[in-house]
């Protein structure tokens, strides 16, 4: 591999085309092969760099892990999405509390302030709530006839609630929320949608946290107003990505792993048959499915050489998550979905500093879901052809956007 690959060589977008709807673009098996840092073609904020796209695992935790690597929001270059009339747009520092796409050391003040909530502990100690919370939906959907779309019935009523549980926002208002998130993190958006939906997003969620600064309440929110280390806009922009960190992820994991799940019946079986298997079985999903299609993107802050390729100060990287985790050098047999394997090291939940801060809500979750839900009804199975799912292809998180089951 030659040390400086030039912009020139021949370019790539982010590959979405799917031939079957749990794989990735069959293109990252090629770019992981003969191009593992391969130039990639951007929607560009002015004046900034083009970039590089990286498929293989080890490269991908190396570079997540690598502090010469920032998520400083003022140095993405990448527009993924036409939100912005590009001519006048000028990337600008995170807003306060929007710690995502922070550095240490602005970054670490606010996690810091927020892991203590999400612990392996604290989801243990969760957990009798959270099977109640399941089992209560699961009582409304068996009062109902079937065919139903599996998505509103069961997948976000369970994420909803929970939400509710843990940060104390309203199910009410999670939902009204969710059809806002729903829309910005489409990857089609218009310009006109996005400031229409962002505004009455963020209007809505800094109404709800000045009740929060009257009346805190003893849920996650509250206690974070309780610190008093905190602006309202501050704990507006966390919860902004709380919320908004839940509802794109664990709900297209539900339903798109019960999809994959009802489509593989000999996997079903084994966990059905073995139910101590479902840890491993989750962990799996989250591999082969890896929702977060779009991948996570890295500014270099210096020249920075990784397998053999220099990424110049200024670059960004995007990391595919997805063809790190069907790396053959990696996992065995990457293309099988086996609930058996031990998924070990995948990078479903990114990695370093930012890893994701809901893993053990998201996987708790998913094991009493998909135990229960499976439990409840063993006869489940799909209402529609496999064919006729729509996909969310063109959104920041895959998915299902329906789901028809049946039952009985
Ligand atoms: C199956 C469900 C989920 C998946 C697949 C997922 C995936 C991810 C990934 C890949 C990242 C890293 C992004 C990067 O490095 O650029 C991340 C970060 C994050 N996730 Fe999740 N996530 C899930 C559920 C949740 C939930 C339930 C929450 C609720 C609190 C959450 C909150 C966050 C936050 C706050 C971050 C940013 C952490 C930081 O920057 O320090 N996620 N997630």
């Amino acid at each position: 591999m030659a040390l400086q690959q030039t912009n020139e060589q021949r370019k790539h977008v982010i590959p979405t085309d799917r031939t079957c709807p749990f794989d990735p673009d069959p293109e990252y098996r090629r770019l992981r092969e003969e191009e593992p840092i391969s130039p990639i073609e951007f929607v560009l904020a002015p004046g900034r760099k083009d970039g590089w796209l990286v498929t293989r695992h080890e490269d991908v935790r190396a570079i997540m892990a690598d502090p010469r690597f920032s998520h400083r929001n003022e140095l993405l270059a990448q527009v993924i999405s036409p939100r912005f009339e590009l001519e006048k747009y000028e990337p600008q520092p995170a807003a306060p509390g929007s710690f995502v796409l922070m550095d240490a050391p602005e970054h670490t003040r606010y996690r810091r302030l927020l892991t203590g909530f999400f612990t392996v502990r604290k989801i243990q100690e969760y957990e009798p709530t959270l099977a109640g919370i399941i089992d209560g939906v699961l009582d409304e959907m068996a009062g109902l006839e079937p065919p139903v779309d599996l998505l509103p019935v069961f997948v976000q009523k369970v994420v909803y609630r929970s939400l509710h549980s843990v940060l104390g926002v309203p199910e009410e208002d999670i939902a009204a929320l969710d059809e806002h998130f729903t829309v910005i993190t489409r990857l089609d958006y218009t310009l006109e949608e996005f400031v229409h939906h962002s505004t009455v997003l963020n209007e809505a969620l800094a109404r709800m946290v000045k009740g929060l600064f009257e009346q805190p309440g003893d849920k996650l929110l509250g206690k974070l107003v309780k610190t008093g280390e905190l602006t309202e806009e501050e704990v507006a922009n966390i919860a902004w990505i709380a919320i908004g960190g839940s509802l794109d992820t664990t709900p297209n994991m539900l339903g798109l792993g019960t999809f994959a799940l009802l489509e593989h019946p000999d996997q079903l079986k084994k966990i059905r048959e073995n139910p101590e298997l479902m840890d491993r079985a989750v962990e799996e999903l989250l591999r082969y499915l890896t929702i977060s299609h779009m991948g996570a993107s890295r500014v270099a802050l210096e020249d920075v050489e990784v397998g053999g390729t220099l990424i110049e100060a200024g670059q960004t990287v995007v990391l595919s998550l997805p063809a790190a985790n069907r790396d053959p050098d990696h996992f065995e047999d990457p293309e099988s979905f086996d609930v058996t394997r031990r998924s070990r090291r995948h990078v479903a939940f990114g990695f370093g500093i930012h890893q994701c801060l809901g893993q053990h809500l998201a996987r708790a979750t998913l094991r009493i879901g998909f135990q229960k839900l499976f439990d409840r009804f063993p006869d489940l199975r799909l209402a529609a052809a496999p064919e006729e799912i729509p996909l969310r292809d063109k959104a920041m998180h895959y998915g299902v956007y329906e789901l028809p089951v049946t039952w009985g």
